[in-house]
């Protein structure tokens, strides 16, 4: 086969939601997601493995919470990436109009598909749609790719006005 008969590879379909419920194989998805990016070294706090049993009642907790929101990424269908934010509590009224973002990581195998962009565009949506003004997150100063996201999103948000 030559170079012109070569078919060109196609590009993995890229997408985020709002998620409310997970099914069994979503669940599987997201541990299998959530293990990689901890092995990765970005993993909220997790520096080893936990048991997968561990991992799915988190999961679960954070669906049935409703002072939690998720978003997942997806790469062809597969959820290989999270974003959650954190309401505050009602007690808070000095800053209730500030919400914490979290669990912010892609799986190493789907990065560089502008996933983590369009997660984070997703959350401005979710948390505008929801009432807050703020958006809080801690970042490690080690974690240079998610800064350069940050930042460049600030840089480009700041030059459209
Ligand atoms: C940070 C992270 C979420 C980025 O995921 P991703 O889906 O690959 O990112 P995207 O493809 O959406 O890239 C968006 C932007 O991020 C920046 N970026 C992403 N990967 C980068 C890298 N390896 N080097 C430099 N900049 C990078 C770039 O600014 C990029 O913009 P560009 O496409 O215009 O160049 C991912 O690397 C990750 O999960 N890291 C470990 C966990 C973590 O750091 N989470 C954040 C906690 S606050």
């Amino acid at each position: 086969m030559n170079d012109q008969t070569k078919a060109k590879p196609i590009d993995p379909i890229a997408s985020v939601e709002r998620i409310e419920e997970l099914c069994a194989n979503e669940l599987n998805d997201l541990c299998d997601a959530t293990d990689a990016a901890i092995q990765g070294g970005g993993g909220f706090g997790w520096l080893d493995l936990p048991a997968r049993d561990i991992l799915e009642r988190y999961w679960q907790g954070v669906i049935a919470m409703p002072a939690r929101v998720l978003m997942v990424a997806r790469l062809d269908n597969v959820i290989c990436g999270t974003c959650q934010l954190w309401k505050p509590p009602v007690n808070n009224e000095a800053q209730k109009h500030i919400v914490q973002l979290t669990t912010n990581f892609i799986a190493p195998w789907a990065r560089g598909h502008s996933l983590a962009k369009k997660l984070i565009e997703k959350v401005e949506e979710e948390a505008l749609k929801e009432g807050f003004a703020v958006i809080n997150l801690d970042v490690r100063e080690t974690m240079t790719e998610a800064i350069a996201l940050y930042e460049s999103m600030l840089a480009a948000a700041e030059s459209t006005g």
